[in-house]
């Protein structure tokens, strides 16, 4: 039984928030996401709002707020555009300096040239973009993922184009639902017809990894379900094979996942309050060892809608239940959730997250 644990408590939410801003990189894109120049993803953690720009080849990261009078500077969660805020279109620079601007006399008293976006250190974990929130932080990605990193970074290789990059509203505390994607004891419950279907939940994992919260895990596929051959022939020569249901936890926004290498699921937290944190999915087609033909790519595109539909399936059952979980949890603060054998991974999670809790704050 883990003691302590607080779902609701807004001074507990400030210093999760702050624990983060000292200790964590965060990861924020696919390169694939950033491929072409002016390509832009933006993210807002814990009300900082982001954003990672492609400027000819050179990927960047800045506060997402102009320094004339912080109108955001990229509105949209991602897209293609010159990094301009659209109030009176002051332009900036890969070095996050302005390089242009209307009427630039009006302010010569200002010294214009000496200002700078506030920016944030990018490093790459294969072809995960990652993004360091404390400047003063002295510790690579490299160190910050340990042993995690070598799994992540061959994941990363894997992926093909995005399919879909939407937000989903939670009305619950981010460690819930961190606590619900690190197991898949509720799997042949909550997803009775959609997850275990597909033959997951029904076996325990045998392959998993750790380092300080990070952890990776399989779940291997049940032996009595009937492969579909015509998908299993459409995908035969994707890059990435393995048997079962791989999930990755990076501490501490990000998951992903991927069901036999036939796609890939980016999952990110962004907490707003002790009570909502808003999960923006993203979905990525798999890469092939081949070009594909048109009608290939036309039976891969009914493929990747249908992972979509499914996908968004899975999230909306579990959304029904972590939110039923919060609204419970104000009548049970003295109490503990009990995790057991098959809840391994949330376990790990709090004994490296309370630790933290407990010396760093
Ligand atoms: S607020 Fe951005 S250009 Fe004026
Ligand atoms: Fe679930």
């Amino acid at each position: 039984m883990i003691k302590n644990l607080n779902y609701i408590d807004e001074t507990v939410f400030l210093k999760e928030k702050s624990l983060f801003f000292k200790e964590s990189w965060i990861l924020v894109a696919h390169k694939n996401e950033l491929a072409n120049n002016n390509d832009f993803v933006t993210l807002e953690y814990f009300g900082n709002k982001i954003f990672i720009q492609n400027y000819n080849g050179t990927l960047k990261s800045f506060q997402n707020v102009c320094l004339h009078r912080f109108n955001t500077i990229h509105e949209e969660p991602y897209g293609n555009r010159v990094s301009s805020c659209l109030y009176h279109n002051w332009t900036y620079g890969k070095k996050g300096n302005v390089i242009g601007l209307m009427c630039r006399n009006s302010f010569e008293k200002d010294n214009i040239s000496a200002l700078r976006l506030k920016e944030y250190e990018i490093d790459y974990c294969g072809d995960f973009v990652f993004i360091k929130l404390n400047d003063q932080l002295d510790r690579s990605l490299n160190d910050y993922l340990g042993n995690v990193f070598a799994s992540l970074a061959e994941i990363s290789r894997h992926f093909g184009a995005k399919t879909i990059d939407y937000t989903i509203e939670h009305k619950v505390n981010w460690k819930l639902l961190v606590e619900n994607v690190l197991e898949c004891y509720h799997c042949t419950s909550v997803h009775e017809n959609s997850f275990a279907k597909m033959g997951f939940g029904s076996v325990a994992p045998e392959k998993f990894d750790f380092f300080e919260a990070h952890s990776w895990c399989e779940f291997p596929k049940g032996d009595d379900v009937k492969p579909n051959k015509i998908i299993e022939k459409s995908l035969a020569d994707r890059t990435f094979k393995t048997q079962g249901y791989l999930h990755f936890y990076s501490y501490p926004n990000a998951f992903i996942s991927s069901v036999e290498g036939k796609g890939f699921y980016f999952g990110f937290m962004f907490p707003e309050s002790p009570s909502k944190t808003n999960l923006r999915v993203r979905y990525f087609a798999p890469k092939f060892e081949k070009e594909l033909s048109e009608s290939q790519q036309n039976i891969i595109d009914f493929i990747n809608n249908s992972s979509n539909e499914s996908l968004d399936l899975v999230l909306n059952e579990d959304k029904k239940i972590v939110e039923n979980i919060q609204t419970n949890l104000e009548h049970f603060k003295d109490s503990s959730p009990i995790f057991g054998d098959e809840e391994f991974r949330i376990l790990k999670f709090y004994d490296y997250f309370n630790k933290k809790e407990l010396n760093d704050i």
